[in-house]
């Protein structure tokens, strides 16, 4: 499939997807979701690709929400009619394989919470967070109030959503938002090298351990450290844990065959 709102290249085991409306700061409207769902589906279904790197366009944003022209005139009764927004539950959300979000610029709206989907964020010095939607007299659709307030805590979600107040880098990292700052002009390498970093790892156990993680936003604690405790007995199963603790023994590089 040719795509005209997004870009897909394929570095060794990495997938690049590169979110590509410069022209309107990579707003989010109905094809960009229908495209990313078709290069996440393809990402998750090819053995041979074992981590992904979601970026923007341009240094200006990563993505500046959901695109507010194709909902500004659209009857009420169609967005619940169509689940407007549950789509990105099902065709982003869904990818059980590692991802990454490389954010630059502005991450507004639909656009931070695109970024919050992922597994973590890498920011560039230069991301701006922030969830505006008040200002259009709507609020956060696509996971924002839920994902933000889980990873800053209540007081910085809802001072964001209730003024609409932009996050730095800084402060983005400092609140557990982001895994790490780099500089602008390195964001796509460091990306790029962490997700090669995952590649490089067994990935079943990648696949487990992101789960895992998940996981512990969706249940307790107890129910969390049950399913935990099985799905490690289930990863011993493994011929990866097999040959990757034979590796350690044997001071070598473990050769994985992803099963
Ligand atoms: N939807 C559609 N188009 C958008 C857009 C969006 N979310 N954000 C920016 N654009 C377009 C602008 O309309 C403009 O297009 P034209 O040149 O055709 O006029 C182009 O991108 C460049 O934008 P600006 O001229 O506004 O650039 P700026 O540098 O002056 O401002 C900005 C940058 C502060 C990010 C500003 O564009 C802005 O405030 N954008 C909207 C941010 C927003 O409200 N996001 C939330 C959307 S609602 C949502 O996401 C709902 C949800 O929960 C999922």
């Amino acid at each position: 499939m040719s795509y005209e709102t997004i870009l897909v290249e394929r570095r060794d085991a990495v997938t690049l997807i590169t979110l590509n409306r410069p022209q309107a700061l990579n707003a989010l409207n109905t094809q960009v979701l229908a495209e990313l769902g078709k290069a996440f589906a393809d990402y998750d279904a090819d053995p041979a690709q074992r981590c992904a790197v979601l970026t923007g366009s341009g240094e200006k944003a990563f993505a500046a929400g959901a695109d507010i022209k194709e909902m500004a005139d659209k009857p009420a009764a169609d967005f619940f009619l169509e689940d407007f927004f549950s789509g990105w539950q099902s065709n982003v959300v869904a990818t059980r394989k590692p991802w990454i979000a490389a954010v630059a610029g502005f991450a507004l709206g639909g656009g931070c919470e695109l970024a919050m989907m992922a597994d973590f964020i890498i920011a560039a010095d230069t991301a701006k967070f922030g969830q505006p939607e008040i200002k259009l007299g709507v609020a956060p659709g696509m996971g924002g109030s839920q994902r933000l307030t889980r990873a800053v805590g209540k007081a910085k979600a809802m001072e964001m959503c209730l003024t609409g107040r932009m996050m730095d880098a800084q402060e983005a990292e400092r609140s557990g938002l982001v895994a790490r700052i780099v500089p602008a002009a390195e964001l796509l390498d460091e990306a790029l090298k962490s997700a090669a970093l995952i590649a490089s790892m067994p990935p079943m156990a990648a696949m487990v351990n992101k789960e895992m993680v998940n996981m512990a936003f969706e249940t307790g604690l107890a129910q969390g450290i049950l399913t935990e405790r099985r799905l490690f007995q289930i990863l011993t199963a493994t011929e990866d844990k097999r040959e990757g603790m034979a590796a350690f023994v044997e001071k070598r590089p473990g050769v994985w065959k992803g099963r």
